[in-house]
């Protein structure tokens, strides 16, 4: 009727294209929803990221050092820096920051892609990654942030505009600050709603089955208002 609440959506259909192909763990099918205006309108750029799990403000900052970071999270983590996991893409463009890790004894987790399940890593103790960093897709931060908000975890974020193309288009969408540095509470305001479905397996979750016509999936959905967190498991038959 016209009448109902308008919403922001963003999707992301296949996140981990290259895991798809190749039939390997990590392929989703992620979207997230908030009210109109609420989600931030991410620029197709890369994105400078660092999440952890639950800390208090100041603990951890995109603008800190590694080194900063690393011994402020061992701290409130009250874990040894050895005993520490920092999980990043693996591109050569985080070679340093990956030999400072090395330097530091800290472990890492190299994902070759997919850093929207990278940076929820950070969501649950279990995964045993204290932090995620390094650059990515910008949309995938939006994303990734609209899950952690659930989890309250932290989540920072600066866009990268390193060319021509990049800054009209970011200055057209009414960027104007092109260093910004966004939180959390920057990207995805206020309430909302995030989807991932496996379309093939991760840590998280099973990929999509299919067996005699019935397609298996299951779907991590989260709701920050209600503190919704569920991995909802659904069967789909072709006949239907
Ligand atoms: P696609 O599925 O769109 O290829 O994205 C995969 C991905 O690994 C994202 O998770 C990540 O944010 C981005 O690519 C990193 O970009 P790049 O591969 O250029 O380093």
């Amino acid at each position: 009727n016209k009448k109902g609440p308008t919403f922001d959506i963003a999707v992301d259909p296949l996140e981990g294209t290259n895991f798809v192909a190749n039939n390997l763990p990590g392929g989703l099918t992620v979207l997230a929803v908030a009210e109109k205006g609420n989600l931030f309108n991410a620029p197709e750029t890369y994105m400078n990221k660092i999440a952890t799990g639950k800390i208090d403000k100041g603990v951890v900052d995109l603008d800190f050092t590694l080194e900063k970071n690393i011994k402020n999270i061992s701290e409130f983590n009250n874990k040894e820096i050895s005993s520490l996991t920092v999980c990043i893409l693996d591109r050569p463009r985080h070679k340093q920051i990956i030999t400072k890790l090395k330097e530091l004894k800290v472990n890492i987790k190299l994902i070759s892609d997919g850093d929207v399940l990278g940076a929820l890593y950070v969501s649950d103790p279990k995964y045993n990654v204290d932090m995620f960093l390094g650059i990515g897709g910008g949309p995938e931060g939006v994303l990734a942030a609209s899950a952690l908000d659930t989890y309250e975890c932290h989540f920072q974020g600066r866009f990268i505009f390193d060319n021509e193309k990049d800054i009209y288009e970011a200055k057209s969408m009414g960027i104007v600050n092109l260093d910004k540095k966004y939180d959390l509470s920057e990207l995805v305001k206020g309430d909302s709603l995030f989807c991932a479905t496996g379309i093939t397996n991760n840590d998280f979750l099973s990929g999509i089955k299919i067996n005699n016509n019935e397609y298996k999936s299951e779907t991590l959905v989260t709701h920050k208002d209600s503190s919704f967190k569920k991995i909802v498991k659904n069967v789909t038959s072709l006949n239907e």
